[in-house]
């Protein structure tokens, strides 16, 4: 790479379904200069995340889109390679939403200090970062699970619902992942621990889940939506709850899916339905940072990363992501730590 350039991946094209790689360009651009007040950053890793999905579509939800020649929007933890303020100092290690670029200047308002004591410097948009805040309050402070309850979590060999069956075993939970693959489905049972995987490409889910779970399930921690969702309502326990977390199976349609179709079933069991922010958290996100560390250091928390070199491979990890490619946490690795 030329040291005096800047790389990065911007929307070319809105994605008509499933995103393709003609929908991104690489463009290549002098590295910005930090102004009075900023700080330019070279970006170390680079988060990939379902929701990117979403900004990737003309409409505003939550956030707003992605403009097109925009930049894509994305977590990145990087190191201050040039201060023009005091609140920063050449070398510091910080973690902000600085998008599918090599480097990035910023007024440091929207950056957190990452401490690396706490983990490997991946893990601070990883299992310590967003995802790892998203299972760690979706699971406990939503979903509410009680000692012997079970747990099913979809999407379970992810960046978020690996965390969620590892924290609701924690909790004393019986848990059930569902997965895409036979590789995915050994790794949570005899890697994580999860009590049975369901593989929901070759399985009967309804089947599974009614065997898996003779009593019901308690809490339903939803990354996946659509029939997997259906299912899981269709073997409820009475006064469950089901933690609307993602809808990724939904991402790419082009034109909304029919459902969900059994929602009279939440009558039925007297169970409450609730979606979540990971970011309506925020304030509290040092406490869960510190106990995902400290399970961590305890041995009894482990995390998968799935880890792709250099910016320019962004977006085929990313199309790759939607269909299920990805193998735990998806990272771009930018530069060498
Ligand atoms: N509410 C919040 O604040 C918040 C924050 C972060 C993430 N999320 C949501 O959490 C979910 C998981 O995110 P993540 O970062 O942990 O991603 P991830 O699970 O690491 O990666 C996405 C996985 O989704 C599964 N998948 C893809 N298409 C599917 C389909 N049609 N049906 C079923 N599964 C499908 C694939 O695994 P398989 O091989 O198992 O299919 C894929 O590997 C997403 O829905 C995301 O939007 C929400």
């Amino acid at each position: 790479m030329n040291q005096e350039s800047n790389r990065k991946v911007i929307l070319k094209s809105r994605p008509d379904g499933y995103p393709e790689l003609s929908n991104f360009g690489l463009v290549e651009e002098p590295i910005p200069q930090p102004k009075e007040g900023e700080v330019l950053i070279k970006a170390i890793w680079l988060s990939l995340d379902p929701y990117m999905r979403g900004r990737m579509r003309d409409v505003q939800s939550y956030a707003p889109p992605v403009q097109l020649g925009g930049v894509i929007v994305g977590g990145v933890v990087g190191r201050v390679v040039e201060a023009r303020t005091p609140a920063f100092a050449v070398g510091d290690l910080v973690v902000g939403p600085l998008g599918w670029q090599e480097y990035a200047t910023s007024d440091g308002r929207n950056l957190l200090p990452v401490d690396p004591a706490l983990g490997p410097l991946s893990t601070a948009v990883g299992i310590l970062g967003m995802p790892g805040m998203t299972a760690y309050f979706g699971l406990l402070d939503v979903g509410r699970p009680n000692p012997g309850d079970t747990v099913v979590v979809s999407a379970a060999s992810g960046a978020v619902g690996q965390v969620v069956g590892q924290i609701a075993r924690i909790m004393g939970c019986r848990v059930i992942g569902i997965a895409g693959t036979q590789e995915k489905i050994d790794y949570i049972v005899k890697e994580l621990g999860f009590d049975v995987g369901i593989n929901y490409k070759t399985d009967d889910v309804r089947a599974a889940l009614a065997s898996a779970c003779p009593l019901g399930i308690d809490v339903y921690f939803d990354n996946v939506g659509g029939d997997i969702t259906d299912a899981v309502m269709e073997n409820l326990a009475d006064f469950s709850r089901l933690v609307i977390c993602g809808q990724i199976s939904q991402y790419n349609l082009a034109e909304p899916a029919l459902g969900p179709r059994n929602v009279r079933l939440l009558t039925t069991h007297q169970a409450r339905m609730e979606g979540f922010l990971v970011f309506q958290f925020t304030a509290r996100h040092d406490e869960g940072r510190r106990r995902i560390a400290g399970w961590i250091r305890e041995g009894k928390l482990k995390y998968k990363e799935d880890v792709v070199d250099g910016i320019e491979n962004a977006p085929a990890a990313f199309i790759g992501m939607m269909r299920g490619e990805n193998f735990g946490k998806l990272l771009v690795k930018v530069s060498q730590e």
